[in-house]
Order: structure tokens, then C-alpha cells, then sequence
């Protein structure tokens, strides 16, 4: 970044223009002492000589965090109730400063000690930038924060488009896409427990008309924060569209105590001229620099026991189950739900949560015996747990009834099993019980590897035990700062443990969480046709390594739906991926050709996990076809994907074109797994500039046909 100042005193700098620079953007904002932030510009990287270009242009000058005042017509990012009553708020700048990659500004209400520091977050190994906000009460007595957005952004276009996601249980991530009209957009979920449920906290803006994938200039926000939350895009006269994203404003009222002070989580933000690919891929390298825990590492490739046996685990089961993984060449066996209970013992899903003690009518010898049973086959081992929750019907609930989430004087509302119920986080002690599960869990099992941790019910209920009368409009951000805490003692304690973000599927998937999780479970729906949907829209800002994408069964658990192996294996391999079946079901013509996709995958999966995607042709308009690829980062190894999930007579192959590769490389092709008559490009050569411009045509044939081709740079 770079300020444009005046050095004045108490080591503040008086600034100008603000540049917040990323290699290939800036954000460009005012700062003028005694006046309010503005956003300028937020484009391609520019030099702090061309600001004058931004300033005379006029394209935008908006409030950087606009606060309920006087004239406060638009759209908030922050209303305030001071100690005295009053409800405006009139922010000043005080100084601005930079610490590393930071650049921080200074408000201070210029009636009350009421102090905001607004962040921005540079980052120098991907091109997203993030903002949050500190807010302080320096006021005699409380105050009450109404609305605390975490931050704003503006563009002016006309014939801007949103992008955005939502979706419900084994739907996740629904893709769609609208011209920004006139008028209030809000994105929001209430879920209280679980951000990623419906709505997704993460759109594009594509300020070049309808979305493309790789063209075209596109904003991309992301919010990340675990709870509830609200994106407001406001579009006003002049084709200004105004972006203010943040913890929902409803039912959040946030007491400030003297002294006392509130982050909000950070507001991460990309923009990118190669279009919603640009934008994807910023988010992707960003990820794998440090935003998801160990971005760097390879995943594993992983059998999870829950659509092969669902609850009926056993050590027998299991360890028939790790057979079969084994000698696919997998190398992780993970145990799901089913595995624990003593009084009430998890047979189904109405009762044991909570209670994390081995069945042994299950497994009588306990999880060690599993664990053991997985290392002398050569296989890791992980289990899943769902900490956060409990059952009606639990010794847990049994003794800390006021543990979960409820008010005494209302009938509590139960979830899964008819008796699921929720644990109040926001109470210490229940996150010193969830970080114990973990703790015990490693403690008798200290070669642990693997942990899903799920979560699957809303709030269903509202109210808190442990907060306080005044306080119990805390519950929705205090649940989730407990659990934060709870996450930050495991990574402390465990940094090397690989843990899964499971919710009912892809409940749960959003940033705020993955600074604490390895990957994410995309979705329960494992159908190999309806998962090119939801991983076509979960990859709009979230990178592959973190994606599980498990073969299941066929026909299909959740649709009935019958797909071929290789077509389940190429739409699960351009993600983390894993099985979820008995391999025992396999016949041994399917066994062979498992083997072989799991022996290829392990050589592709450098370039799916680490290197860039690139969506080619989207589900949602490629009538019935689909395609993207991924490419290493020197460019010297490419694997194209493309996929045929309908089936007419007269139905017309479209000409595929791939992207990313270096124009001017002369590339090898090989192909995985097809018919012979399909191997037609097996050591073919191609320039890079012919397979993006000129493209080739590739038949699929059947309902679903699909092709894996390999590129090497020669
Ligand atoms: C919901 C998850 O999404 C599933 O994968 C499975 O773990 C079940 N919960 C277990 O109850």
C-alpha cells in the first residue's frame, strides 16, 4: 500500500490518498483530517501519480462507513445508540496509519468519545484486500451498537450484474444471476448456527454485463463470519451500487461497556478484469497463502463410512470397509456418525449427542481398536463428532440442562430426531466441553489424523442461560466468538489435526470458518450430476483442495440415480476426493477401474489441489454439458474435464476451448480412463494459443459421458 501524507504528530500521518495495493489492484480511498473516508477507486493497480486520473474522473466518492447521523439517507454501515440516548453518530478522521500490511483509519465522533478504526488488509500473495472495523466506547456509561457492518464498497456501472448463491440441504450453492436493478438487494441468513445454509455470504459483481468466466471486469466480496449475517446492495440513481456487508443488524443489538470495544469480522474483497474466474481464482490463492488452515499441504484421499453403513458402524464393518480402501489405494478411513453413546446409545439420531463415549457394544474395544486396526493396514484414521449440539436424550443434557440454547419460559423447539438441541457457546464452560472432546479424543488416540466435525440444527430456539438479562441480544455474535474461541484453543493445541467442516452437508461453508478447518464437505447430495452444480457454484470462491468430493454408491442415495463409475469418479476428482461407499459393493470390473482412477488422481493432484482452476462451460447454460480445467502454476501441466449429463437424439457437442495455458507452450495430451475409440488425442501435440482460440471438438457419448484429458508441456 501506499499513503500519500504529511508526517504530523503523535506518530499519525496526515493523509491524503490512500493506495491499498494487492500485484494486480488498488483501492483508493481519502482520508482528510476532520472529514470522513471516501472510496475512490477500486480497479486494475495504479500508481499514486495517476490518483489525479481517479479524482478527476468523478467516477465515485462514498463514505468508506457511512454511519446513522445527520442527512443519513442511504444505506449504514453503523448506528449507534450513545450512552445519553442519542441515536446519531458523526465520524471524523482523526489519523491514519500504517502497521506492515495493514493501513488503518482513525474516526472519532465529534460530539462523544465514540472511536471507529476502519482496516484494510493488503495482501501481497493474492489479489483480495480485507476490511473490518474496530469499534471503541470511550463514553462514561454503555452504549448500544445497533447495526456494525464490517464494510462497504462502490462501484458505478450501468448494466452491472450480481452473482449469488443459495441453496437448502443437498441443493447447496444454487447459482444465480441477475442484473443489478434498481432498488435494495439483500442477501442475509438466520440460521443462527450455520452461515452457509441457504443463502451464501459471498457475490460477484460483474460490471461488464451478463457474467463471464474468464473476461470482463468483476468485484467479488466475501464475508466471513460463522453466523448470521446481511449484504445489502443498494442501487441508486447514477448506476451507484453500493455493497455494505456485515453480522445481520437483526436481533444483534451489541452492548458496549466503558472501555470496552468490538471487532467485526473482516469483509474480503477481489476484483479482477479476467472475469468471475479472475475473481474465483484470487479468492483460491488467497486460501492456499493462509486464509484455510494449512493451504499449502496435499489432502488426503479418504473413505467415509457414512453412506456405506450409515450408523451401523462395528469394528467388523469398519475394518472390511478399511480393506477395501486399502486396496483401492485410498489413504485415510474416516468413521462417521454412530461410533459412541453409554446410556443412550447412538443407534439412530435421536438420541446421543453429547455423550462422546465409545459404544462398546459397537466397538468393544474402543476407538483405539479402529485406529489400530487403520494403521497396521498402512491407512490414517479420523472420526466424526458434532460438538456443538446435543440430544434431549443424552447423559449430557441429562446433567447440564441449562446448557443449550433456550429461555425457561418457552417450550423448547427440537431439531433432528426430534430431539437435537443446540449448546450455548457463548458459555465458558460449554467451550471448555467442546475443546475437551477434542482434547480426550487426541489424549486416547494420540495418533488421531482426521477429525469431521458436523453440526446439524439452526437456533431453533433464542435465548442464553449464561448471558445476562441486558445481554441476551448477544446470543447471535456471542455464540459464535465463543466458538471461535473454542476453535483457536484446538488449532493451538492441535494445529496438525486434520479437521473437516461438515453442517448437514455444505451448511456451514464460509471464509469466517476456515482459518480453523482443512477442507468442507460441499454437500450430503452426492449424485454425480446435481454435484456439478453445487461444486460448479461452491468454486466461485473457494479452492478445490478444500472441497470434498466423495464416489458414492450407484444408484444414487439421494436421487435413485443411476451414473456410470468413470463419470462419478471425473466429476469427484476435481476436488479433495474420497469415496463414500462400501468398496465391497464394487464389482470387480468397477474395483479395477477404481484402482486406476485413484492411482491417477494421485498424479493429478498436485494440479487440481494446488494449482489455478479455470470454469470452462457452466452447467447452468452449456445445454447439458459442462467443462473446466486446472493448471499448475508454471503452466507446464493442465487437466481439462468435461462432462455430457444429457441425452438427445440431435444433441450437438459443443467445441470445447480450454484456458489458461501458456500460449506459446507446445503441450502433450493424454487421456484417462475413455473407450478407445475416445482416445483419439493420446499423444497428440497442441499449442497452448490453438486449445484456447481455435478449441477442439471431443465427442460424448451416452447420457453420461465424460473425458479426462492430460496436458504436459513438451
Ligand atoms: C450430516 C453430514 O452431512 C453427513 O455427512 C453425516 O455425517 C451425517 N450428518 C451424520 O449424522
Amino acid at each position: 500500500m501506499a499513503l500519500c501524507f504529511a508526517v504530523c504528530p503523535q506518530g499519525f500521518v496526515k493523509a491524503e490518498n490512500i493506495f491499498i495495493n494487492t500485484p494486480k489492484t488498488t483501492l483508493m480511498l481519502t482520508a482528510n483530517e476532520g472529514g470522513t473516508p471516501r472510496i475512490h477507486y477500486y480497479g486494475s493497480r495504479i500508481t499514486p501519480a495517476q490518483g489525479h486520473e481517479v479524482l478527476d474522473a468523478m467516477s465515485i466518492n462514498y463514505d468508506a462507513y457511512p454511519a446513522f447521523g445527520r442527512n443519513s439517507f442511504d444505506e449504514t454501515a453503523l448506528s449507534v445508540t450513545h450512552a445519553d440516548g442519542n441515536m446519531t453518530t458523526e465520524l471524523a478522521i482523526t489519523g491514519t496509519r500504517t502497521e506492515g500490511d495493514l493501513t488503518i483509519i482513525s474516526l472519532k465522533d465529534k460530539a462523544y468519545e465514540f472511536y471507529v478504526d476502519l482496516y484494510y488488509k493488503a495482501n501481497d500473495k493474492s489479489d483480495v484486500i480485507e476490511t473490518w472495523t474496530v469499534i471503541r466506547n470511550g463514553e462514561k456509561k454503555p452504549i448500544r451498537l445497533e447495526q456494525y457492518a464490517s464494510g462497504v464498497m462502490t462501484f458505478r456501472q450501468e448494466g452491472a450484474w450480481i452473482t449469488h448463491f443459495h441453496g437448502a440441504w443437498g441443493q447447496e450453492a444454487r447459482m444465480t444471476e441477475e442484473p443489478l436493478s434498481a432498488g435494495l438487494k439483500t442477501i442475509v441468513n438466520h440460521d443462527g448456527v450455520r452461515a452457509g445454509m441457504d443463502d451464501r455470504a459471498e457475490v460477484m459483481i460483474s460490471l461488464d454485463g451478463k457474467p463471464q468466466e474468464n473476461s470482463g471486469r468483476v468485484v467479488g466480496a466475501a464475508l466471513c463470519w460463522t453466523g448470521n449475517y446481511k449484504i445489502r446492495l443498494d442501487t441508486r440513481g447514477l448506476y451507484r451500487h453500493t455493497l455494505i456487508a456485515g453480522i445481520d443488524d437483526l436481533h444483534t443489538a451489541y452492548t458496549l461497556k466503558p472501555g470496552e470495544t468490538f471487532q467485526t469480522p473482516e469483509l474480503a474483497l477481489a476484483y479482477s478484469t479476467e472475469g468471475k474466474g479472475g475473481v474465483s481464482r484470487a479468492f483460491h490463492r488467497w486460501g492456499r497463502a493462509g486464509k484455510l488452515h494449512n493451504g499449502r499441504g496435499l489432502r488426503d484421499i479418504l473413505l467415509n463410512s457414512w453412506e456405506g453403513v450409515y450408523m451401523n458402524v462395528n469394528q467388523e464393518v469398519c475394518e472390511q470397509m478399511m480393506d477395501g480402501v486399502k486396496e483401492l489405494g485410498g489413504e485415510l478411513f474416516v468413521v462417521d456418525d454412530g461410533w459412541f453413546g453409554r446410556k443412550y446409545r447412538r443407534t439412530d439420531d435421536t438420541q446421543g449427542l453429547g455423550d462422546w463415549i465409545t459404544d462398546t457394544e459397537k466397538l468393544p474395544n474402543g476407538v483405539p481398536a479402529l485406529l489400530k486396526a487403520a494403521e497396521d493396514r498402512g491407512l490414517k484414521f479420523g472420526i466424526w463428532i458434532e460438538p456443538e449440539m446435543t440430544n434431549s436424550k443424552s447423559e449430557l443434557f441429562e446433567d447440564h440442562p441449562d446448557w443449550v440454547v433456550a429461555h425457561p419460559t418457552r417450550e423448547l423447539s427440537k431439531g433432528r430426531g426430534g430431539t437435537q438441541l443446540v449448546l450455548d457457546m457463548s458459555n465458558p464452560k460449554v467451550q471448555d466441553f467442546v475443546v475437551g472432546i477434542v482434547d480426550n479424543l487426541v489424549k486416547e488416540n494420540p495418533h488421531l489424523y482426521y477429525i469431521k466435525w458436523d453440526c446439524n440444527m439452526s437456533m431453533n430456539n433464542f435465548g442464553s442461560s449464561y448471558l445476562t438479562a441486558d445481554k441476551q441480544s448477544h446470543l447471535f455474535v456471542d455464540f459464535h466468538l465463543g466458538l471461535r474461541k473454542a476453535l483457536e484453543r484446538i488449532r493451538a493445541a492441535h494445529p496438525n489435526l486434520v479437521i473437516q467442516l461438515c453442517s448437514s452437508g455444505g451448511g456451514r461453508v464460509n471464509w469466517g470458518f476456515l482459518p480453523y478447518f482443512d477442507e468442507f464437505w460441499c454437500s450430503d447430495n452426492t449424485d454425480a450430476q446435481q454435484r456439478l452444480f453445487i461444486q460448479w457454484g461452491t468454486s466461485h470462491f473457494f479452492p478445490t483442495m478444500a472441497m470434498a468430493q466423495h464416489v458414492s454408491a450407484s444408484p444414487n442415495h439421494q436421487t435413485g440415480r443411476i451414473i456410470p463409475l468413470k463419470f462419478r469418479f471425473d466429476v469427484a476428482m476435481t476436488g479433495r476426493l474420497g469415496m463414500e461407499m462400501k468398496p465391497s459393493d464394487l464389482n470387480d470390473r468397477e474395483r479395477e477401474y477404481a484402482k486406476q482412477a485413484v492411482a491417477f488422481y494421485k498424479e493429478i493432484r498436485p494440479v487440481i489441489q494446488l494449482g489455478d482452476q479455470y470454469r470452462l462451460l457452466s452447467p447452468y447454460e452449456g445445454n447439458g454439458f459442462c467443462s473446466e480445467m486446472f493448471v499448475n502454476e508454471d503452466k507446464s501441466e493442465a487437466v481439462f474435464f468435461c462432462y455430457k449429463f444429457e441425452n438427445y437424439v440431435g444433441l450437438q457437442t459443443p467445441r470445447w476451448h480450454m484456458a489458461g495455458l501458456d500460449p506459446d507452450a507446445t503441450y502433450q495430451l493424454t487421456e484417462f480412463g475413455s473407450t478407445e475409440r475416445q482416445h483419439y488425442f493420446e499423444g497428440k501435440n497442441f499449442s497452448g494459443r490453438f486449445l484456447m482460440e481455435t478449441g477442439f471438438d471431443a465427442n460424448l457419448s451416452g447420457q453420461f459421458g465424460s473425458r479426462v484429458i492430460r496436458l504436459r508441456k513438451v
